[in-house]
């Protein structure tokens, strides 16, 4: 008896000092578990006299009810203080920080454009991504069986355009008559569909995604994104367009002078046809950034961004404009630039596949940008 009333005096104490439900645990197996001190002596009852045998039973029994009542009773305590703790609100701790969302770095030179260009008083226009061959080819002087269609590796579409519209719903825009459809190959066509419904003199710039069927590597991809730039009026000359492209850059780049230069090219919507290139200095990764105009380094080298040129007289006859403006037509610039190459030089982005892998270690750095 005077063991069972230690015992007893033990066991409230214990159990009033656990802290949590680890050492409550530790009580309770000290107690009532296999092995444990008031397990011992209700095992101990059967070497017993009848008369100890029942006084000490029924007094260890009753102990036992007791001990898990109020083991029950320290688990509900517990068990709310550890809630309480984790809801305590510390108005002296520093806020903790939202996860929020952050722009693509497409998206953020998509941006960069758009407010450049109306800047310079353009207006944005867009166009469909599923084009007419006469649109996207015809149009533009690219005629079937012209050699030149072999610059533009096409994804043509199985389902032909229907009464005037596509033979699906839902698109806004309408194409010709049993016209073959594509994923456009540039942003080039909305010049045509632009001309079409509006008369000069305008200044317009069409951001796009643009398709090319062709093998990926670290600077092509499937599809991509280009802005195209329209410039049409009586007197619009190539200097007009030096010194909007000139512009551009410097504002691109951040106010940096960079390095340009225009070469002859061939491109069948315009005449004379030109490229813009740039002067990078390439890194180690394989990427490469815009030089200012005097950075003399060896290792420089230039690379091409935009094509461009005066609209050729044949894009004003597709869209009845009168080309000839000593007879009160019209001239223009043209220029498409591809909004991929531009983020890479910006940023030091040495693969395009980047953009479109979806790695959030690669996405997270433009973060703060
Ligand atoms: N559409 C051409 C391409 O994707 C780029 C281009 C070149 C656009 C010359 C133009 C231009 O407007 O004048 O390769």
């Amino acid at each position: 008896m005077d063991d069972l009333d230690r015992l007893r005096t033990d066991a409230f104490r214990d159990l009033d000092a656990s802290a949590d439900a680890g050492e409550l645990e530790t009580v309770r197996v000290a107690y009532v578990g296999r092995k444990g001190r008031l397990t011992e002596i209700l095992r101990s009852l059967g070497a017993r006299s009848l008369a100890e045998r029942k006084s000490l039973g029924s007094a260890a029994n009753a102990f036992r009810d007791e001990f898990e009542a109020k083991l029950t009773a320290r688990a509900v305590v517990l068990t709310t203080a550890a809630a309480e703790t984790r809801e305590r609100f510390d108005s002296t701790k520093p806020g903790a920080k939202l996860h929020r969302g952050h722009l693509h770095p497409l998206s953020l030179v998509d941006a960069d454009v758009r407010r450049i260009f109306t800047g310079m008083n353009f207006t944005v226009v867009e166009g469909p991504e599923v084009e007419t061959e006469r649109y996207n080819f015809d149009a533009l002087n690219i005629p079937a069986n012209h050699p030149a269609r072999d610059l533009w590796d096409t994804f043509w579409l199985k389902l032909p355009a229907e009464g005037g519209k596509l033979a699906r719903p839902n698109l806004p825009h309408k194409f010709g008559f049993g016209h073959k459809l594509l994923l456009r190959t540039h942003t080039s066509p909305m010049q045509v569909r632009y001309m079409e419904a509006h008369n000069p003199p305008f200044q317009i710039i069409v951001p796009g995604r643009t398709f090319r069927y062709e093998a990926t590597d670290a600077s092509h991809e499937i599809n991509f994104y280009q802005v195209e730039g329209l410039m049409v009026g009586p007197d619009i000359s190539l200097a007009n367009f030096k010194y909007v492209v000139e512009r551009f850059f410097t504002e691109f780049f951040r106010g940096k002078d960079i390095a340009f230069r225009f070469r002859p090219s061939y491109f069948p919507f315009v005449e004379p046809g030109l490229e813009v290139e740039i002067q990078v200095q390439q890194t180690t990764n394989g990427s490469s950034r815009a030089v200012a105009r005097g950075n003399k380094q060896q290792t420089n080298v230039w690379i091409e961004v935009m094509g461009a040129g005066m609209v050729h007289r044949r894009v004003f006859d597709a869209v009845r404009y009168n080309p000839d403006p000593t007879a009160g037509g019209v001239q223009g610039f043209a220029f498409g630039v591809g909004l991929d190459r531009l983020a890479m030089i910006k940023y030091g982005i040495p693969d395009i596949r980047l953009f479109y892998g979806g790695d959030l270690r690669f996405i997270h750095q433009f973060r703060s940008l």
